[in-house]
């Protein structure tokens, strides 16, 4: 049996046993599956990209409601991109700001020989007319968070740009046609149509991921509102900050989540 004892001496690739994995829609650990990434996204692992197992239950949720055209908008080091691909046999794209992190995802795919396309830049760059399923990991959280909780420093804190990507991703919802299917994982940050409603709810790492399907066209510039556990809607929002005084009216995102986007 010298054949399976040279075998046994070949030296196992790890890409190759995380992605038979995958494939199978089996459990990875994050420590394996971030051993794959280099040092400096792989630190940060943790609280910037999606687990394994968030990937791969967004997945399922986003095949199960039927979409084979999948945008993670805000892709970081592609690790849903990278998981969806190889579980749903699709081909899944990506769109990413941090150029240091679309060369990282672009060589994870490759690793794993999953079909992933990235494309560098802000959302503006694609085109949302061509997916019927979107992810969102609170993409636009670190616009305005505490320079401590940030990736790194290389765009500055921005309000405006904060709703600004809020605004154009509710404009995407809106012009989708009904059945097109989204997936949001500690809170999209913007307005979701009333169109679209929540098909799943589901825990992950006691963060809230929902699926969420348009049911029908727009009719309506009411909107929903993810407010961690809860979901408010606009106006209800807009009441609470008439009845909670100038504090809390006045605040500007507050004001802007309770007003429609123009067309
Ligand atoms: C919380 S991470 C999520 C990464 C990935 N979706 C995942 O689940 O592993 C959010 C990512 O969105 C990117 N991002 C934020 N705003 C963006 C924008 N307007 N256009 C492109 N990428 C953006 C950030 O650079 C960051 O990599």
């Amino acid at each position: 049996m010298k054949a399976t004892a040279a075998n046994d001496n070949l030296p196992v690739d790890p890409a190759a046993v995380i992605s038979a994995l995958l494939r199978k829609r089996e459990p990875v650990t994050d420590e394996a599956f971030d051993s794959l990434l280099t040092e400096r996204p792989r630190k940060k692992s943790r609280t910037y990209w999606s687990s394994v197992e968030a990937a791969q239950t967004a997945s399922r949720l986003l095949r199960e409601a039927g979409a084979t055209r999948v945008l993670d908008a805000g892709s970081g080091v592609g690790k849903f991109c990278a998981i969806a691909s190889l579980d749903s046999s699709h081909r899944v794209w990506g769109v990413e700001r941090r150029e240091e992190l679309v060369f990282e995802a672009r060589r994870l795919a490759q690793l794993l020989g999953a079909e992933v396309v990235i494309t560098e830049g802000t959302l503006e760059k694609v085109d949302a007319s061509e997916f019927d399923g979107f992810y969102f990991f609170n993409p636009f959280g670190e616009y305005v968070a505490a320079d401590e909780d940030r990736y790194d420093l290389s765009s500055p804190r921005s309000f405006d740009a904060y709703i600004r990507d809020a605004r154009l991703v509710e404009r995407w919802l809106r012009q989708a046609p009904p059945g097109t299917a989204m997936v949001t994982y500690n809170g999209l940050g913007g307005r979701i149509p009333v169109s679209y409603r929540v098909r799943h709810t589901t825990h992950v790492r006691d963060d809230t991921m929902r699926l969420w399907v348009k049911e029908k066209p727009d009719d309506s510039r009411e909107a929903y509102i993810e407010i961690e556990e809860e979901l408010i809607t606009a106006s209800e929002l807009a009441r609470m900050a008439a009845e909670n005084g100038a504090c809390f009216a006045d605040s500007p995102l507050v004001r802007e989540l309770s007003t429609p986007a123009e067309d």
